[in-house]
């Protein structure tokens, strides 16, 4: 097997994900968590939403519905703008984003060309069906939001929300003044997206219904040319990619601002993006960069659009996880004109609608790239080495043998430390298949009950990625315990 294959038969296996339905054979693009995979997401949420939310003590979360007016995403520019280029085949009926069929033929990039340019390119190079050799049919545009039909007989049309953002826009008034009139403030919502993505691939990197979590950002745009917090930030290097060019680069944030030009406001958002991913969740520098997107590429309603990629191994490169947008006012003076209601704030003695700093994750796909990330293999076994606090479980605990009042022993333990950790048991199979279970799941400590346990009141704690064992005091598990999730290290 290989990397790919051993981490899917992982995530099968032990209760990571899969896909949905599978019993009726699935539809591609839609994935149950199981109980790991519920662990690992609720663990990676709380971490974002404890960093995120800290930056700001007027950074809060909201829960809009999932379910939007036709209204919203008229205004946002999604009804008309959020589509992508698909094709068919004449003779088998195969359907394709029709960038995508180019790229997997010319070995280029075409993302963002308009459906004429791509037209003209099938027709230059001759592109035929990958599947059948058969003939194309002209390149047109389909939208990727879901519609629903709301209500009975008289119905009103909705649409699944493509994107969190737009719950975080339409509330912003209403917070703006619960929250005492003041900027910046930051609406976060996590929750469900869904797109009717042309052909869902790479497992849980492209869904149709995945979970974002979202931070909008609202400001005063006289102030975009600093942050309160800039100093922190300053001397920070970054590895960058810039738009057109092949090499990435290290830049320190202060050169971020003087040479690449861009405002200190967006780049403290870049800079806390990346100290999430390499401080935070801790990839290594040299497996993440920040892209700068070019002019196709970018969003329909983002001035500046950087996408944090990260290297992943399965993926064949590096892909992204996160986007840091500049919106501008593009929403909110859209809401304005479709709702009639003003969105204008009255502030530092002026009367103007705020700009917007986004910073957009997709959950499911920074889930895939931890486990991608961080698998390994020791004597031939493989060992999941997870950040300790996104690990499924804290640790777990066992007794060596299921008798001799080992295992009355280890319960007690375990019921005491599950009121405070994310805490496993296991008593069943040899102590080494136990270990071996646990590596394969990430779990980075395992406890083990013995017969010295009942002569000096201790027990092993045991390092998942090294295998190394110490002794601890039953009375000092607990502060041991936090102690090492805190450090992240054993
Ligand atoms: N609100 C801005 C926005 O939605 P986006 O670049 O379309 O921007 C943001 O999406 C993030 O959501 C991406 O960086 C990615 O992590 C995730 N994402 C987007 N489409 C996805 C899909 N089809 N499946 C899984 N994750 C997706």
């Amino acid at each position: 097997m290989d990397r790919a294959e051993k981490i899917d038969s992982i995530m099968k296996r032990r209760g990571f994900l899969w896909r949905s339905s599978e019993i009726y054979g699935g539809i591609s693009g839609f994935y149950d968590y199981g109980h790991i995979g519920t662990l690992i997401k609720r663990k990676f949420e709380n971490l974002w939403r404890h960093f995120f939310l800290g930056l700001n003590p007027m950074f809060f979360e909201i829960s809009p519905s999932t379910i939007m007016p036709e209204e919203v995403f008229k205004a946002s520019g999604h009804l008309e703008h959020f589509t992508d280029p698909i094709v068919r085949c004449k003779k088998c009926d195969f359907v394709e984003r029709a960038d995508q069929i180019l790229e997997n033929i010319l070995h280029e990039k075409f993302e963002g060309l308009s459906k004429e340019e791509l037209n003209e390119i099938i027709k230059k190079h001759k592109i035929r069906c990958p599947k059948c050799g058969g003939e194309l049919e002209e390149v047109s545009e389909m939208n990727l939001m879901f519609p629903i039909e709301i209500g009975p007989f008289k119905k009103v049309r909705g649409y699944l929300r493509p994107e969190t953002a737009q719950g975080a826009y339409v509330n912003f008034t209403k917070e703006f003044n619960a929250l005492r009139k003041r900027l910046p403030i930051g609406l976060a919502v996590i929750g469900k997206a869904f797109r009717n993505e042309i052909s869902p691939r790479g497992g849980v990197y492209r869904l149709r219904e995945f979970t974002q979590a979202e931070l909008q950002i609202f400001f005063d745009p006289d102030e975009i040319n600093d942050h309160e917090d800039w100093e922190s930030v300053k001397d920070l290097n970054m590895i960058v990619l810039l738009a057109g060019s092949e090499d990435a680069k290290e830049v320190s944030c202060e050169e971020m601002v003087e040479d690449i030009r861009l405002p200190k406001f967006y780049v403290y958002y870049m800079a806390s993006v990346y100290k999430f991913y390499t401080e935070v969740l801790g990839y290594p520098k040299d497996s993440v960069r920040f892209r700068e997107l070019s002019e196709d590429e970018k969003s329909f309603y983002n001035k500046l659009h950087w996408d944090l990629e990260v290297k992943l191994e399965t993926l064949g490169g590096f892909k992204e996880l996160c986007g840091v947008h500049y919106r501008y006012d593009h929403d909110l003076s859209s809401h304005e004109k479709m709702s009639g209601e003003s969105q204008k704030v009255f502030l530092n003695e002026k009367k103007f609608i705020p700009h917007v700093i986004e910073i957009s994750f997709g959950i499911d796909r920074n889930i895939y790239a931890l486990i991608d990330f961080f698998y390994d293999e020791r004597d031939g076994k493989s060992v999941l080495k997870l950040p300790f606090k996104v690990s499924p479980f804290d640790c777990a605990v066992f007794p060596l043998v299921k008798r001799d009042g080992l295992d009355e022993r280890a319960i007690e333990i375990y019921k005491n430390l599950s009121g405070h950790f994310d805490c496993y048991y296991d008593d069943s199979g040899s102590i080494g298949r136990r270990y071996a279970r646990q590596d394969e799941i990430g779990t980075p400590i395992c406890i083990t009950v013995d017969y010295d346990t009942l002569k000096d009141n201790t027990v092993t704690l045991r390092d998942r990625d090294t295998a190394n064992q110490i002794r601890v005091k039953i009375g000092d598990l607990s502060a041991t315990i936090s102690k090492i999730i805190q450090r992240g290290k054993f």
